[in-house]
């Protein structure tokens, strides 16, 4: 008998959520129905919504959550009901050519096909809806392969620890887990949204001496000195910014993170690293079919440029990063400038389009 769950769902790219009864089947082998407790938005749902990239309509966005295991399907092995659990984007197969190699690389074959349309659990009088790269998160409850999810110690709060589900572990992530920031370094994050502020507390995590936040919002300044930013700088009034960056950091930085999505200032973070050892991380998604260019000479002393994704965080760092929350090591309450009921959540997405907020999460 399927379950009937109230979720928020979107018929056409930006269409206003409706509050619809969805019917949900399973778990099936190997797949967990979760209640999900709170769940975040990300601009990776807005680029959904609005069409931006392509997907499946109605669909139920959501991929950024924090729930409680309610059933197991048949063959689940690493969960009982009652366990306090995260999704999260890049399942682990423990079987492929890329789980073998986790001194390479935090993807997982598996991570690919997610990302394509799949069967969903959810449908609405007969017909289905999709689940976004096969999570689906905006409903009372979801069904989610175990491979897919991560147990996190119970006496951590829901909210708001969904975070670790994508934004947060994408940003700390960058800094600590594929950048490996050494002491003493100089970092440039461009963007101090909810990745780019979680790039600066991962690289002052890490012990980052220069800590330089770019950003042409100047309301952004106070919460990332806040956050470990020791030099704020708003590109509208800068003439030559590559030159001013390099000026900076003596030179050009060690590492530079573009957390917004634009192929011109990914350009420009590349351009301000330092020429022989600077490393330029690619974190925003830009938009579909853009295209990022540079002088080739500017990589021929060894300059880097590459980018990582979510983090280059691995399921079994979850629980890990959960505790540096309870710990009081990162910061997460400072991001979370919203909360709303599922009934609301198409303000919270407003918010995101506007630049108002900086985390919404919506608490089931
Ligand atoms: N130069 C400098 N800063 C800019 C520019 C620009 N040209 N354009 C935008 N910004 C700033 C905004 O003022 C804002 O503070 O970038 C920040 C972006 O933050 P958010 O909109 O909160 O986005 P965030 O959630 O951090 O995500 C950033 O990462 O995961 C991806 O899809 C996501 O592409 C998006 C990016
Ligand atoms: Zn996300």
């Amino acid at each position: 008998m399927p379950l009937n769950v109230r979720a928020a769902v979107v018929h056409a790219p930006n269409e206003p959520f409706v509050i619809e009864t969805l019917q949900l089947e399973g778990p099936g082998k190997g797949e967990v129905l979760i209640h999900v407790k709170t769940t975040g938005l990300c601009h990776s749902d807005l680029h959904v919504y609005e069409g931006k990239a392509p997907w499946q309509f109605p669909v139920l966005l959501g991929h950024e959550a924090a729930g409680v295991v309610v059933e197991c399907g048949p063959d689940v092995t690493r969960f009982k009901p009652g366990d306090h659990v995260i999704p999260f984007l890049i399942p682990h197969c423990g079987k492929c050519q890329y789980c073998a190699r986790p001194e390479k690389t935090n993807l997982c074959v598996e991570a690919f096909n997610r990302l394509r349309p799949r069967e969903s659990h959810f449908s609405m009088n007969g017909k289905p809806v999709s689940q976004l790269w096969g999570l689906g998160t905006f409903a009372d409850y979801t069904v989610l392969p175990e491979d897919t999810i991560a147990k996190v110690r119970d006496d951590a709060p829901f909210d708001p620890i969904c975070y670790i589900g994508c934004g947060a572990t994408t940003g700390i992530g960058a800094a600590m887990f594929s950048a490996r920031i050494e002491p003493g370094s100089s970092v440039i994050v461009f963007g101090l949204g909810g990745i780019g502020l979680n790039v600066v507390q991962g690289a002052r995590l890490a012990g980052a001496k220069i800590i330089i936040g770019v950003d042409m919002n100047p309301a952004k300044e106070a919460v990332a000195r806040q956050f470990g930013v020791t030099e704020f700088v708003n590109p509208k009034e800068i003439e030559k910014l590559t030159s001013h960056l390099m000026k900076l950091t003596g030179g050009g930085a060690d590492y530079t993170f573009e957390c917004i999505g634009i192929p011109q200032v990914m350009r420009q973070a590349f351009e301000c690293t330092n020429p022989a050892w600077g490393k330029a991380y690619v974190i925003g998604v830009a938009p579909h079919g853009s295209e990022v260019s540079a002088i080739p000479t500017q990589l021929m002393m060894g300059r880097q440029w590459t980018g990582c994704y979510m983090g280059g965080a691995r399921l079994d760092r979850l629980p890990e990063i959960v505790d540096w929350y309870v710990d009081g090591k990162i910061n997460l309450d400072a991001l979370v400038t919203h909360r709303l009921p599922l009934e609301r959540i198409g303000e919270g997405f407003r918010m995101m389009q506007s630049g108002e907020s900086i985390r919404t999460i919506v608490v089931l």
